[in-house]
């Protein structure tokens, strides 16, 4: 049996639109669960909509609509957009539909008969735009310590959550577990917010309604984030299949922004500590993107729609361009003027280069056809090792979710490839009438790129496919499997390549 790999974003709120921030997590995402697939595992990958609340709540009312209606519309629009994008999630998760509403109700229910929820009053403060809790001196200027918007003072019966009972055994535990939270700096700033204390968690709200009920009583909705995060078991159905896709927990990592940290590394983990349910392996906080270098706000009304830009610039360029511009636990800048210079050095300078010149020269040469290598020679050998290089640091990057290093890595198998060919200049080698030398060297190009489109297949599904058909391929490249496809010398002899349009124009 294949071992398994759970891979998550955050399931989105419905009161936007998607945005580009919203396509880095799921293409990253994306990314792993079609690497893990290659590498021969059984994944899941899910996504999903974050459906109640207040602020969903509010949205909808300011709309003239039911918050489901709202939900129902906005759903759509995040659908669209990943399959446009090529997101190929196994599941997609609503928190208003029934499998979930009955695993919170399981989740609360397990956690109360521990003797964990306790009724009493909470006094303090509220962001909705972040469905926070905060006290007064967490608060920054007055103001929520999040987003800066402004708070509410909240007085209201509420169950809480024993959260202090669990704070020894957190820190126990991502002082053991180094990968648990990461980026490193990000982990040792939620170590120190957990050892200054946890406090009680207020885990229900009265004041609206659009929630799921507290069982046994109604009058109280549970808190959105408790909702919000049992996604990632209610999805699996983990309470009552737990030997089926249940099986798939604990997360091999959830993916999320450096926003929502704090749900998912301190109340997350706390939860499923009294629950008495294994935690996820890691939690991976992603920074943020600004926009020609400003933060994305309502008011300057610069959010970046990803359809557009995939439109114009290709979905596979918009991916790359994503995970190789900035490491993937920082921040960096979203501009027309970046991507394009990645477009025109990495993609068609590089790789499509790559690919356009041996399938030009073998055309010449070969009448396309790929024939048995009959005399090796100076810089195969080499070729060959930096192929098995780029999968083993593929391997440890994706484990590593360093989505900018692997690509680093598979760039330089690529600018090895074409060095290969200006030292072995299969122009002069075909003038010399060496065909057997000329033979050889078009096979090791070819199998360099034949790996490389595996490489880079997480990345660029779609321009990978590309090449594999240029190659002359006929399987499905999505069948193939790292373990034994992108061993050396799994290319057929007798295979005809085709010429095909330039995998990447330039963008002038
Ligand atoms: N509904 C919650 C998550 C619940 S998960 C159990 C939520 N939703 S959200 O729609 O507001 O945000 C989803 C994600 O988008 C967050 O991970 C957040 O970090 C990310 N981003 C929002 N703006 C972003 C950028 N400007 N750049 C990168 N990611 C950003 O939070």
């Amino acid at each position: 049996m294949s071992e398994t790999y759970y891979v998550t974003t955050p399931i989105y709120y419905v009161n936007d639109v998607p945005h580009i921030g919203h396509a880095y997590t799921t293409i990253a995402a994306d990314v792993l669960a079609r690497f893990k697939r290659m590498d021969g595992y059984k994944v899941h990958f899910l996504t999903g909509t974050d459906e109640h609340g207040q602020k969903i709540e509010r949205a909808a009312q300011a709309k003239g609509e039911k918050p489901i209606e709202l939900a129902d519309r906005v759903v759509e629009r995040f659908k669209t957009l990943w399959s446009r994008l090529n997101i190929s999630y196994d599941d997609f998760i609503r928190t208003s539909e029934d499998r979930h509403k009955r695993s919170v109700h399981r989740l609360f229910e397990i956690v109360k008969d521990k003797g964990d929820i306790h009724l009493g009053e909470y006094e303090d403060w509220y962001c909705v735009h972040d469905e926070t809790f905060f006290t007064q001196t967490q608060l920054e200027n007055g103001n929520c310590p999040m987003c800066g918007r402004s708070v509410e003072k909240l007085k209201e019966e509420s169950y809480f959550f024993k959260m202090s009972a669990y704070q020894e055994r957190l820190v126990a535990h991502i002082e053991q577990n180094p990968e648990f939270i990461q980026p490193t700096t990000r982990r040792n700033e939620i170590l120190s917010f957990v050892k200054e204390g946890l406090r009680d968690l207020s885990i229900s709200r009265t004041s609206f309604s659009w929630g799921i009920p507290v069982p046994g009583d109604p009058r109280h909705v549970i808190y959105v984030w408790f909702d919000a995060l049992t996604n990632y078991l209610s999805a699996l159905d983990y309470f009552d299949d737990p030997d089926g896709t249940g099986a798939f927990w604990p997360a091999d990592v959830h993916l999320i922004g450096k926003d929502i940290l704090r749900h998912h590394a301190v109340y997350w983990p706390t939860f499923l500590l009294s629950a008495g349910i294994g935690l996820p392996k890691k939690v991976f906080a992603h920074g943020w993107w600004t926009v020609e270098g400003q933060k994305m706000s309502k008011s300057l009304n610069n959010f970046v729609d990803p359809d557009p830009v995939a439109e114009t610039y290709g979905v596979d360029q918009l991916r790359y361009f994503l995970l190789r511009e900035i490491p993937f636990g920082q921040d960096g800048d979203f501009s027309i003027s970046a991507l394009k210079g990645r477009i025109n050095s990495d993609l068609a300078n590089d790789l499509g280069n790559l690919l356009n010149r041996f399938v030009s020269m073998n055309a010449k040469y070969f009448e396309g056809k790929i024939g048995e290598p009959q005399e090796k020679g100076e810089g195969d050998a080499e070729l060959e090792a930096g192929c098995g290089r780029a999968l083993e640091a593929l391997r440890t990057n994706m484990d590593g979710v360093a989505f900018n290093r692997a690509l680093i890595e598979i760039w330089e198998l690529i600018s090895q490839a074409n060095k290969y060919i200006d030292r072995s200049a299969p122009w002069t080698l075909n003038k010399e009438g060496r065909t057997e030398r000329l033979g050889s060297v078009m096979y090791a190009i070819a199998e360099t790129l034949r790996i490389a489109a595996m490489l880079v297949y997480p990345f660029m599904p779609e321009s990978a496919d590309k090449m594999w058909r240029q190659l002359g391929l006929e399987t499905e490249i999505a069948d193939a499997r790292y373990d034994p496809d992108a061993g050396w010398g799994g290319l057929p002899a007798g295979t005809v390549t085709v010429k095909g349009d330039p995998l990447f124009p330039r963008i002038d």
